[in-house]
């Protein structure tokens, strides 16, 4: 096991009727007026922007409401966000949403404290860690953004879907999960978000780390419990234990627990997949359920030893041969993204040969990529051809 930190300040207020319980939260940390920041309009459906709204004015909190925010969040409404926060002297950010909104609010957060372009900071050009206070109201389990301080934008002109923190000034200091504000999700984002937490367990399960027993332990149990759970859900989206059950894994998936004492994860299968998202507009879910037993085939010889362990822990496949036993645990993978629903090739989603050049460029802007095999140019181009 590696030397570690581990720090995550985020309060989480997890089960039925908390969004009540946020208001008083927000005042006591000094905010007195907020962005209140959503998605495209699932939240009037399902009765959270009434609760959230009431929990404000109950609390006497002020706030500006900016919605709008799509799925693969995009910059330029990063920077209409922040013109508004400038313009209203708002001082904290409200995120009502899944990753996409949360990611935003990072953004907006830091963004409207640092006094040069926000983009500078996804480049790495500059370094910045304060941001205004981020609290937050998870509306679909995904991308643990909701306790982690990691935030994913596009530039829409360039096609850069990148990453940024501001380091601890990012984490929310608040976050409701109520798994009930779920069961409106469409099964497809059901299992977008199932795979988007599997393959965070995967990317950190996978960078090469010996000797985490316990971590791995968790790993395994995080991914068998979201498997079983997100089966149910699609035939049973309102099953309230189910849903807190892939609630409480995805959050876990990427909030620190699951990274103690590894090397920081190999992530090569997320830059992959931004690409993808970047150019298609696809869902991060359902691209790396294309891009993650294509990775798998590619990478697996580099240290067998980390996929034969999953595939005999997590999938009870018993071969001796190692090409067998990857083979075997690539296509029981598919099979379970396939029962959820989820594509498994870029023919699924109408992508064909000729755009592999393409997103080869796109997923090459900054190499290497990943930590178990550093992977080039070549070896990007290698693993979207074996997933075509
Ligand atoms: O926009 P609305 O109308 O709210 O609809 C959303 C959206 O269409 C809908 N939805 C959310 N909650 C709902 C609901 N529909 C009905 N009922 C509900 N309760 O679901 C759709 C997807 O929402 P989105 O926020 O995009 O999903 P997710 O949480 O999967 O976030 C994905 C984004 O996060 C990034 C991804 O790349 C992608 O851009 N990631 C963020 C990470 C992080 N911050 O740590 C790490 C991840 O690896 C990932 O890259
Ligand atoms: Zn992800």
């Amino acid at each position: 096991m590696r030397d570690f930190i581990f720090y995550n300040p985020t309060k989480v207020l997890f089960g039925k009727n908390k969004i009540k319980e946020l208001g008083g939260m927000i005042k006591n940390s000094g905010v007195t007026k907020v962005l209140f920041l959503y998605g495209k309009g699932s939240i009037f459906n399902n009765g959270v922007y009434e609760r959230t709204a009431e929990m404000l004015k109950q609390s006497g909190i002020d706030f500006v409401e900016l919605g709008g925010v799509k799925a693969n969040p995009v910059l330029s409404k990063v920077r209409e966000a922040i013109e508004l926060v400038r313009a209203e002297n708002v001082n904290g950010i409200l995120a009502v949403g899944g990753g996409s909104v949360i990611d935003s609010a990072k953004a907006v957060g830091a963004g409207t404290l640092f006094e040069g372009d926000i983009w500078d900071l996804f480049e790495g050009k500059s370094l910045f860690t304060d941001s205004l206070p981020i609290f937050t109201i998870l509306t679909i389990s995904a991308t643990g953004s909701e306790m982690n301080p990691f935030a994913v934008v596009t530039k829409e002109d360039e096609k850069k879907k990148w990453p940024f923190s501001a380091g601890e000034a990012s984490f929310p200091k608040v976050t409701v999960i109520e798994p009930e504000i779920q069961f409106t999700l469409p099964s497809a984002q059901t299992a977008n978000g199932a795979i988007d937490a599997i393959a965070h367990v995967f990317e950190l399960y996978f960078d090469g780390t010996e000797n985490v027993d316990i971590q791995d332990e968790i790993a395994e149990g995080l991914i068998r419990n979201i498997m079983k759970h997100s089966k149910i859900l699609i035939d049973e989206p309102t099953n309230y234990n189910s849903r807190a059950e892939l609630a409480w894994c995805a959050t876990m998936a990427l909030n620190g627990i699951n990274s103690a004492g590894r090397s920081g994860g190999d992530w090569a299968t997320h830059t992959l997949e931004h690409s993808l998202s970047a150019y298609y507009d696809i869902a991060h879910g359902a691209g790396l359920a294309i891009m993650f037993p294509a990775w798998i085939k590619y990478v697996y010889q580099t240290k067998p030893d980390r996929f034969i362990k999953l595939a005999r822990n997590v999938f009870n496949i018993k071969e001796d041969d190692i090409p067998l036993t990857i083979n075997e645990l690539t296509a029981k993978l598919k099979k379970y993204f396939k029962s959820i629903g989820a594509p498994t090739q870029l023919g699924d989603i109408g992508v064909g040969e000729a755009e592999i050049e393409k997103l080869t460029d796109n997923a090459s802007l900054r190499l290497p990529i990943g930590r178990l095999r550093k992977l080039n140019r070549n070896d990007i181009r290698e693993i979207f051809k074996l997933a075509l």
